[in-house]
């Protein structure tokens, strides 16, 4: 069926503020380079089965094969064509496997192209542990945490000069000479590099942060921030998120500003009465925290952070520390989403491990995690649980794809087929 027979009801759709989806919504995917096709087919396979098993037929994803990356470049000679963006532009709500980046193509990274031109400005890592995983840490059972990592400022925005060009030169007289800086201290050898951070982009994100702990009922917000050292940049973001959910959300949230506020005014057994009355009405309490201190935190105390809203950067080094804590990127989902347009692409967080191409030995739960995260996002949540009984189900038999099987004593070894044949009979 080409896209011009379906009928509209067949598009998932954006009105007032909300996604509209049919009973058998189109789904643009990208299969992915190196194991994209390993793990794109499985994830196929055992989303179809949840939703048939869950519904019975009332609803069925229409899935829609776009190109990107080699696959795209081979057929087209492009490696993102624009009809792949205006797919996912027209149905809203996609999956992509990994893309690898293209050597000299001109495009830095085709996962940096994709968010840019379709603005997702929060990159969603839930990061959970499943019952069976191997884990570095004593108790991955307390790590239930929800990153929203701001994905479109930061030194991502990629103004960087290398040292010797002429644009670095005129950067570096530029704050020499007009902006007096005094501070540089190998002038004649520097690079530079520019970190914009806005309040709209920290607004947006922090935002989208807080609706998603009401939404969940989840019960704080965290801003990860190095406002210490970069006041203007990261301290902003701070002051920016407090801002706003003392505004914005002034009836559904307590602030630590609040609490600190209240402590200097009335002192500390009044600040955390106020604190305790907030979780009672089940606010969700917006706090802060030093990246670097951030980082022990999760080590130390991970079940006191919930959402964590954060810049680009710091959300990188999150994301993988996070995701090693509960079994490594081999099993961690994610999501790039404009929540203004209804944009939402979800996506497995690994590369494309050209190591083990065509040996069966991926691990597809990156991307089966990104399924769910999908169906939870479409509202079709009764699939999405039988998902993820299914996976969990797996991880505890211990029958495990080669990169957790290394790391397990007494696992059965299975085939990236195998495991997915494995989940399909545990459903
Ligand atoms: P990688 O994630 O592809 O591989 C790192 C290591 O993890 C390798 O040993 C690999 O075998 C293993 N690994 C990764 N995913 C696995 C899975 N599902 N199951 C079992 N083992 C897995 O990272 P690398 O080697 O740095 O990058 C390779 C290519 O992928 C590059 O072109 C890079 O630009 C691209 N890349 C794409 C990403 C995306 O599309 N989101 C993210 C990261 C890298």
């Amino acid at each position: 069926m080409t896209k011009n027979e379906l009928p509209m009801t067949q598009k998932i759709e954006y009105r007032d503020g909300e996604i509209k989806v049919p009973n058998q919504p189109v789904i643009p995917f990208i299969e992915g380079d190196g194991i994209g096709k390993d793990i794109t087919t499985p994830m196929i396979r055992i989303l179809d089965e949840a939703v048939e098993q869950a519904y019975g037929g009332e609803k069925k994803i229409e899935w829609k094969e776009v190109l990107a990356g080699q696959k795209a470049f081979d057929a087209t000679g492009e490696w993102l064509p624009d009809e792949t963006i205006k797919a996912f532009e027209e149905y809203h709500v996609g999956i992509k496997g990994p893309l690898q980046t293209p050597v000299g193509g001109g495009i830095r990274s085709l996962n940096v192209a994709l968010r840019q031109k379709l603005d997702l400005y929060v990159c969603l890592r839930p990061v959970r542990w499943f019952k069976g995983v191997p884990s570095p840490v004593r108790y991955p059972e307390m790590v239930n945490m929800h990153i929203f990592r701001e994905n479109t400022e930061d030194i991502y925005a990629g103004i960087e000069y290398m040292t010797g060009t002429p644009e670095a030169e005129k950067v570096r007289n530029f704050f020499l000479n007009e902006m007096g800086v005094e501070s540089v201290r190998f002038p004649e050898s520097s690079s530079f590099g520019i970190k914009p951070v806005s309040k709209d982009g920290s607004e947006r994100l922090v935002r989208a942060a807080i609706r998603y702990a009401l939404e969940r009922k989840l019960p704080s917000v965290t801003l990860v921030h190095k406002g210490n050292i970069m006041k203007f940049t990261e301290g902003a973001f701070k002051n920016w998120g407090y801002d706003l959910a003392e505004s914005e959300f002034k009836n559904d949230t307590f602030t630590w500003r609040q609490y600190e506020a209240i402590k200097k005014e009335h002192g500390e057994a009044e600040a955390r009465k106020a604190l305790l009355d907030a979780r009672e009405m089940d606010k969700v309490i917006v706090k802060d925290v030093i990246t670097d201190a951030f980082l022990q935190e999760t080590l130390l105390h991970p079940y006191d952070h919930s959402v964590i809203a954060t810049m680009n950067l710091n959300g990188d080094y999150i994301s993988d520390q996070l995701a090693a804590m509960v079994g490594g990127i081999g099993i961690s989902p994610g999501a790039n989403i404009n929540y203004r347009k209804g944009y939402a692409i979800f996506e497995a967080t690994h590369g494309t491990a050209p190591n083990i191409v065509g040996t069966e030995k991926a691990n597809p739960s990156s991307i089966i995690l990104s399924g769910v995260m999908m169906l939870e996002f479409l509202g079709w949540n009764k699939a999405a649980d039988k998902v993820l009984y299914a996976l969990e189900k797996t991880f505890s038999s211990r029958k495990v794809t080669s990169d957790l099987h290394s790391m397990m004593d007494g696992a059965k070894l299975l085939t990236t087929t195998q495991f997915a044949d494995e989940i399909i009979k545990n459903m």
